[in-house]
């Protein structure tokens, strides 16, 4: 009921909405409303309370609230259901747990801290408490499982998109999926899968995005940045959260409906940080790559299965 009652009260905005209207929308006594009112400004919301007008949201909690998520998701939006812990080791593995359990797509994993966030390559993900989004997505693709790496693409899409829409900022993509600002990272994605040589059981899209975060370490300081630092505000964590998932949805349905990015392929070239401008085509994992066979090159464009379009200095296209 908290959804819903967040939901009315967004909507009147600066005005009342009177406990009456509340119990006759909700079908509940004015005693559930107080409840649940009390609830909600237990949990942070500040909520004005004026006999014979009514209640008034003044200000949302900065604190992650699943119902407030799910207030905030577009009527047709793929993600249904949100848990959100206080406390988690990865989002990742537990939205993993819960798919070996059989939880539905749509179901998205939050957390206020991680203690043992995941990064590609193995490395670990700084999560620290009450300031960043740290989420995990259950996906059941009815695809090949060499279509699933696009998952990561075009969860940076709709990242790029929500932090854009959210917090009036714009971001670009690096390829192939972290989100920068000015060139620094500020949300970085893995995508765990679990499959069959022809069939996914699931896909776990695992985004984390620097969102109030006010300072980085020095190693870091110089490559990664947070929402707040380049606004100087504090973002709605919740509202974020929303904006992600309602774009999310959209663009996963454009790639579903062919399997690869061709949909969306414009889209995402408008967003890459990389078009036109050089980029050095490594082969091997990046720490051991061998200098003699790097090449320079310019970058062009994707391909609708997410590879880099290189013109490289020594006339060659390379498909990264
Ligand atoms: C990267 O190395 O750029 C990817 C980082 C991904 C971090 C996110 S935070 C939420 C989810 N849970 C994890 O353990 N990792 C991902």
């Amino acid at each position: 009921m908290k959804k819903e009652i967040l939901q009315m009260l967004r909507g009147a905005g600066e005005d009342y909405i009177s406990g009456q209207v509340l119990c006759e929308k909700l079908g509940v006594s004015r005693q559930a409303i107080w409840k649940n009112i009390t609830q909600l400004k237990e949990a942070g919301y500040q909520i004005e309370s004026q006999p014979k007008k009514g209640y008034r949201l003044v200000e949302s909690a900065d604190k992650l609230v699943g119902a407030d998520i799910e207030s905030r998701l577009k009527a047709d939006c793929l993600c249904r259901k949100v848990e959100c812990l206080e406390q988690v080791d990865s989002t990742n593995t537990r939205a993993k747990q819960l798919a070996e359990l059989g939880e539905p797509e749509g179901t998205l994993v939050v957390a206020e801290e991680q203690t043992a966030g995941k990064g590609r390559r193995g490395r670990g993900w700084a999560s620290e408490p009450g300031i960043g989004i740290w989420m995990s997505l259950i996906l059941r693709p009815r695809l090949k499982p060499q279509q699933a790496a696009s998952v990561t693409l075009v969860a940076a899409m709709a990242v790029a998109k929500g932090i854009r829409e959210c917090c009036e900022l714009e971001t670009g993509i690096k390829w192939p999926n972290d989100v920068v600002i000015h060139g620094k990272k500020v949300c970085g994605i893995l995508t765990e899968t679990s499959s069959e040589p022809d069939y996914i059981h699931y896909a776990v899209p695992g985004i984390g995005i620097n969102a109030n975060t006010k300072s980085f370490p020095e190693e870091l300081a110089d490559r990664a940045t947070s929402i707040y630092l380049e606004t100087g505000r504090k973002t709605d964590r919740n509202a974020l959260i929303a904006a992600v998932m309602n774009a999310f949805t959209d663009y996963y349905r454009k790639y579903l409906e062919t399997g690869d990015l061709s949909l969306l392929l414009e889209e995402y070239d408008q967003m890459l940080v990389n078009k036109d401008q050089e980029v050095l085509v490594l082969y091997g994992m990046a720490e051991e790559a061998d200098p003699e066979k790097m090449q320079k090159g310019i970058a062009r464009g994707i391909t609708s299965s997410g590879a880099l379009l290189v013109d490289t200095d020594e006339g060659m296209k390379e498909i990264v």
